[in-house]
């Protein structure tokens, strides 16, 4: 795929933009040439040096690399979190770099769930509360969507735990609080940073088979960033980053075989 023009964009932007496609099918997220170098006291930190990217909808797809590879750059940068120093992102044909705040900020959070190794819950809201907090956000009530609310509480399999607080809760049962906070708006993608990254290994695997359920069950993207190759063995393709760039990929495709994973990651970043 070309880079699409300046021109071309703006008018993306300006009409409701027709989503891009590849022989995949629909792409929801593409990045072209992305370079994203920090400041911090006067050194310039590269984090990202020429990052193609191209996440097909409904796919688990997944982003390894070893610690400072780049991955949470990269998925704050689909995020919009933060502007790539040079290259293009787009997410559902949107350039979010070109966006106001407002607009961005809008954007976020009617188009995308972000997902983080903290679950980021508030602690005196039940688990229901805390999955509707995006409505709450909006200046709903609760009971507006309380069907769809415990729609999600299904989905992530919580719902006979939905009035309790989380201190009540273990780890895994938090994120999955987080996981149907973030699925409540039907985004385009669901972005995970190392969403396993504060459970044990049971934990961790039922996150990894309800997120690859969710992609497939109900034609999510979800997009995970792991250093686990366990973790990306539940996806159906992963990109290795290494120093800020793409260093290959393979497609596990949900076999959850670790050991197959390591081995292809080795042979890349190795
Ligand atoms: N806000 C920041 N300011 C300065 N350097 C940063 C910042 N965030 C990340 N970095 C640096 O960018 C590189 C990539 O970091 P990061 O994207 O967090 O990698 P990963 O998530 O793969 O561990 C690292 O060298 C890191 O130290
Ligand atoms: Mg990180």
């Amino acid at each position: 795929m070309n880079p699409p023009t300046a021109a071309y964009t703006a008018a993306m932007d300006e009409m409701s933009p027709e989503p891009l496609t590849s022989n995949d099918g629909p792409i929801v997220v593409a990045a072209w040439d992305l370079y994203k170098v920090y400041l911090t006291a006067g050194h310039e930190v590269p984090a990202l040096a020429g990052v193609d990217l191209e996440v097909p909808a409904g796919s688990f797809f997944g982003i390894m690399g070893a610690s400072g590879s780049g991955k949470s750059t990269l998925l704050y940068l689909i995020g919009g979190l933060t502007k790539p120093t040079r290259g293009l992102i787009q997410v559902e044909g949107h350039d979010l770099a070109q966006m106001s705040d407002r607009a961005r900020t809008l954007f976020r959070r009617r188009r995308m769930g972000i997902i983080f190794q903290e679950y980021n819950l508030l602690p005196t809201l039940t688990a229901r509360e805390n999955v509707a907090l995006p409505i709450l956000l909006e200046g709903k009530s609760v009971n507006a969507c309380r069907t769809r609310v415990d729609n999600m509480l299904d989905t992530v399999h919580l719902r006979e735990r939905a009035d309790h607080r989380p201190d009540a809760l273990s780890g895994g049962e938090q994120q999955r609080v987080a996981i149907a906070r973030a699925l409540l708006n039907d985004p385009a993608i669901v972005l995970a940073d190392e969403p396993t990254g504060n459970l044990d290994s049971k934990q961790s695997a039922e996150i990894w088979a309800l997120l690859r359920e969710i992609a497939h069950e109900q034609k999510k993207t979800i997009l995970m960033v792991t250093h686990e190759a366990q973790g990306a063995a539940y996806t159906d393709r992963v990109v290795v980053l290494k120093d800020g760039r793409v260093v290959g990929s393979f497609e596990p495709k949900g076999t959850a075989d670790a050991a197959l994973v390591a081995t292809g990651y080795q042979e890349l970043a190795g």
